[in-house]
């Protein structure tokens, strides 16, 4: 793709990258790729924000001389430095020698750790600007979203919040960058699991970011990732604040992980037990055969969620254990929660869920139900009332 015009002088000169398989070499986006976007004011003074991923530099730079030409960039803004953002800067300073870097007092130490950069640096602090001429920014501190020294810039001229992870999303935006140009709703899934797995942890942080750029007259919300909202910034807004209050909805996640197939029995039969129950929305979870993002993502959403694994060696089936990681790291504390395990000549895994419940301060719906081997008759009435006691829990 060549640069995008967004408005008069703003240009997207962002790259799509559809070579990383795992995000932060840990997220799954073979499948649907990832955009870092970078953009460029071409004012009297010309500003760039962000950079792009290393392996796109070249791009990246000739869209800039495509829209810059002759004329120097003046103004390097680093909204955050995750590599993912800024990886080009001394690429781009190679190009542009005297550009001026701008961020704020905690960009700057990153900065030198990663890339040995210390010159050219200009801080900013929360609520100053910088006039390009026609443009005026204006940055805002938003710390832990993603990173500490994370910001945004706001562009008071054309009402642009240049907003960095904010927003952002994984998968590629095919063809158009502009939400009004793409089919939106097939892009929440993966807006939701890029929040769940990245800005999780932080979504009370993410919260008091949105709560502090609410007041802003914002017309186009160009994030670092994904798509740019100039038709309806209001529905990636809204759905960014039900995500940073953890609002979730009717359903349940059942998540399970089963070596020879005695805990996925259990599984199955709390999942036909919801249905019996009333529960329309349930998703049943292979823990070896999903990737824990995805699991993430749906137990993001539903407020439901069944946890099921056998023992290993006395302690919990290792792939349940990364999800029991993952989720203490990023709290589920407004669940309803159950929890099933299986065992053959001793338990385990029930002792990595108590300390799970415990740690991630979880609403826990009523007592482990621990199968031996095959569910039997007892155990099946176990599971029914256990799925029943979540129904209810849920209707309530
Ligand atoms: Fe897209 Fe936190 O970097």
């Amino acid at each position: 793709m060549n640069a995008v015009k967004i408005k008069e002088d703003v240009f997207w000169v962002g790259v799509n990258d559809y070579i990383t398989t795992l995000f932060e070499e840990m997220w799954p986006i073979d499948q649907e790729g990832v955009s870092y976007n970078a953009y460029v004011i071409n004012d009297e003074k010309i500003a760039v924000i962000d950079t792009v991923k290393s392996i796109e530099q070249d791009e990246y730079i000739e869209k800039i001389k495509s829209i810059v030409g002759d004329k120097k960039v003046d103004y390097l803004i680093i909204n955050h430095m995750e590599p993912d953002h800024s990886s080009g800067i001394s690429e781009l300073l190679s190009v542009y020698p005297d550009m001026k870097i701008i961020g704020n007092k905690k960009t700057f130490p990153i900065m030198k750790n990663f890339y040995n950069i210390d010159k050219n640096l200009v801080e900013v602090c929360d609520g100053e600007t910088l006039c390009l001429g026609k443009h005026t920014l204006q940055f805002f501190m938003t710390p832990m979203v993603h990173w500490p020294e994370s910001m945004v810039t706001y562009d008071i001229t054309d009402k642009i919040l240049f907003s960095m992870d904010v927003f952002g999303s994984f998968k590629t935006p095919v063809g158009s960058i502009f939400d009004d140009e793409n089919d939106v709703p097939a892009f929440e899934d993966s807006i939701r699991r890029y929040f769940s797995c990245i800005v999780g942890k932080v979504a009370g942080q993410a919260l008091k970011a949105l709560e502090k750029l609410g007041g802003l007259d914002i017309c186009t919300i160009c994030p670092a990732h994904g798509l740019i909202w100039r038709s309806d910034p209001g529905y990636i807004l809204d759905m960014y604040v039900k995500m940073s209050s953890k609002v979730t909805v009717p359903g349940v996640v059942i998540a399970y992980g089963s070596m020879y197939g005695c805990t996925q029995q259990s599984a199955e039969i709390l999942a036909i037990a919801l249905k019996n129950e009333g529960v329309k929305e349930v998703v049943l979870y292979n823990v070896s055969k999903t990737d824990i993002s995805y699991i993430i993502s749906d137990i993001w959403k539903y407020k439901g969620l069944l946890m099921g694994a056998p023992a290993y060696y006395g302690k919990i089936f290792p792939k349940m254990a990364n999800l029991l990681y993952k989720l203490t790291e990023i709290r589920v504390d407004n669940h309803k929660v159950g929890f099933f395990t299986d065992f053959s000549w001793s338990g385990g895994a029930e002792k990595n869920f108590t300390t799970f419940i415990e740690e991630a301060k979880v609403d826990v719906i009523s007592d482990i139900v621990k199968v031996k081997g095959t569910p039997n008759e007892e155990d099946v009435l176990a599971l029914n009332a256990l799925a029943k006691k979540l129904a209810e829990e849920l209707a309530n």
